[in-house]
């Protein structure tokens, strides 16, 4: 009588009875494990419908700003930055339309903001405008070259000061104060943009310094005046006399 149990395999009567406390554990778990109100209206908590309607709003959404800011949001729209949300700057705002005065929105005016889309990084599409912050004027804040709302590349610098600064300021204190740059250095303007490309032209010459130098010269200035042909004739007159800041002694 109990000889086909005998003659089934010890394994098969552990795992049979492993299986047993298994499916029991479950039908015991399962009724703790089902959310109330499961089923009632379908295959749903019918709570969660409450649920969903209770959940605080965050964020307003763009079109809620028109109301009140009209004149940011038409700067945004005619801008590059037309396609961003106020709010992934400003931060969530939605308790803000409630009660403006209450809830003041962030100005996230740190450099922290702007490289987390415009840092370089290889697997952005090609033309996305991006810098590398570390280097690209990395002391001042990023809103005071450019408007958030309406960003553009603001104005290459023009003056040769903005890239020249410490030659500009020796020569704003030499003898040679009054004579521009551009009056020893003819320069292309696209140097002003690709300066390693387009270079100025320099002084070649002796006779260059001896239009206003030499003994005889013509030019109508107080320049003091040496012979070009005996003052120091091995050497070109700047291996001598810095440009910028010539001194006689
Ligand atoms: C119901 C009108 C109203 C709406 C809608 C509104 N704001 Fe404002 N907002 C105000 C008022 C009023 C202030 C000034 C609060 C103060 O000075 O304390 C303000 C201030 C701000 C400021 C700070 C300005 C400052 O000088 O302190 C920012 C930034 C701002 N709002 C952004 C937004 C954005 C983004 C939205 C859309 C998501 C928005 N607001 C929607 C009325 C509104
Ligand atoms: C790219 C980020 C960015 C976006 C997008 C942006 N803002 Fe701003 N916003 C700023 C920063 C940064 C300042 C602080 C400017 C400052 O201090 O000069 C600011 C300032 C403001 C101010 C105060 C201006 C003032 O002169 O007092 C208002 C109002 C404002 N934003 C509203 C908006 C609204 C409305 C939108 C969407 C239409 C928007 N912003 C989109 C970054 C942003
Ligand atoms: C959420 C992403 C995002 C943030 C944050 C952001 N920008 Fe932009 N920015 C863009 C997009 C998108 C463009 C348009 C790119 C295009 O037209 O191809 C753009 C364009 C620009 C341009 C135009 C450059 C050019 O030569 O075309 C400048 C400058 C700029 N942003 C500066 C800033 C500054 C400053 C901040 C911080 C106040 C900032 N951006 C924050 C996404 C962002
Ligand atoms: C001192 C002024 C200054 C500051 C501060 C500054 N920029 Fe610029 N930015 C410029 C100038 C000038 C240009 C255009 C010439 C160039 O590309 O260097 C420019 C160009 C850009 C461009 C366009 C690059 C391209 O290839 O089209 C982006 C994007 C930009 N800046 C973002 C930023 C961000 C982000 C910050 C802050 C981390 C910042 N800038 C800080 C002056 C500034
Ligand atoms: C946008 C920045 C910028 C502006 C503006 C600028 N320069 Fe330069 N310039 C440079 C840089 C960068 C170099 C250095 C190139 C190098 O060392 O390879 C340079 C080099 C020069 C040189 C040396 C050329 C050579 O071959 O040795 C002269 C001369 C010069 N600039 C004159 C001027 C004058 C004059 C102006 C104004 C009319 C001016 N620059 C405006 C950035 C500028
Ligand atoms: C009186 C003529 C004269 C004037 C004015 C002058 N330079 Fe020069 N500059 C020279 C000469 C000559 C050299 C060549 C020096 C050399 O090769 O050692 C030179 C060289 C330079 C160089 C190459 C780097 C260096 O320091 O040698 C730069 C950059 C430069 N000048 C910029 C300027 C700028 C910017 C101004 C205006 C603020 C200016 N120069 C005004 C005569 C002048
Ligand atoms: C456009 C005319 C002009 C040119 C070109 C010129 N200089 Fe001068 N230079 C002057 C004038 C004017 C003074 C005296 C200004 C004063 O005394 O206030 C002067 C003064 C000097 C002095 C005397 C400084 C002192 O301590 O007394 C030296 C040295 C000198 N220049 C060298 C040069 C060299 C080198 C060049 C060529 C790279 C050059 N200059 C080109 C007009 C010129
Ligand atoms: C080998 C160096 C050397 C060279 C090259 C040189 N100088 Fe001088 N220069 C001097 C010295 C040193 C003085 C001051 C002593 C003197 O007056 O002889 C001087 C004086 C001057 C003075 C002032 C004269 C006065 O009366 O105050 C001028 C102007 C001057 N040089 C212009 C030039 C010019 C222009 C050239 C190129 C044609 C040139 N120098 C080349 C060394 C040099």
């Amino acid at each position: 009588m109990n000889n086909w149990i005998s003659k089934i395999p010890e394994q098969i009567k552990l795992l049979a009875v492993v299986v047993t406390v298994i499916i029991t554990a479950f039908l015991i778990v399962r009724p703790m494990l089902i959310p109330a109100g499961f089923g009632e209206q379908g295959h749903f908590r019918s709570g969660a419908l409450n649920d969903a309607v209770a959940v605080q709003f965050k964020y307003a959404g763009k079109a809620s700003c028109v109301e009140c800011h009209d004149d940011m949001t038409d700067m945004l729209a005619g801008g590059y930055h037309k396609k961003l949300s106020c709010e992934v700057c400003h931060g969530p705002l939605a308790g803000h339309i409630d009660d403006p005065d209450e809830n003041t929105p962030s100005f996230p005016r740190e450099r922290t903001l702007c490289p987390v889309c415009h840092e370089y990084l290889s697997s952005r599409p090609t033309g996305f405008p991006q810098i590398v912050s570390q280097s690209h004027n990395s002391l001042k804040a990023c809103i005071s070259c450019h408007e958030p709302h309406d960003p553009v590349p603001p104005d290459v610098p023009s003056q040769c000061s903005a890239c020249h600064g410490e030659i500009s300021r020796s020569k704003a204190v030499s003898h040679h104060v009054d004579i521009e740059c551009e009056f020893c250095h003819t320069t292309p303007e696209l140097h002003k943009t690709s300066p390693r490309q387009y270079r100025p032209s320099k002084p070649q010459n002796r006779e260059f310094c001896g239009q206003c130098h030499t003994k005889n010269s013509k030019h109508n200035t107080k320049a003091p005046r040496i012979d070009l042909a005996t003052h120091e004739t091995r050497y070109d007159c700047w291996q001598c006399h810095y440009p910028h800041l010539p001194e006689a002694r």
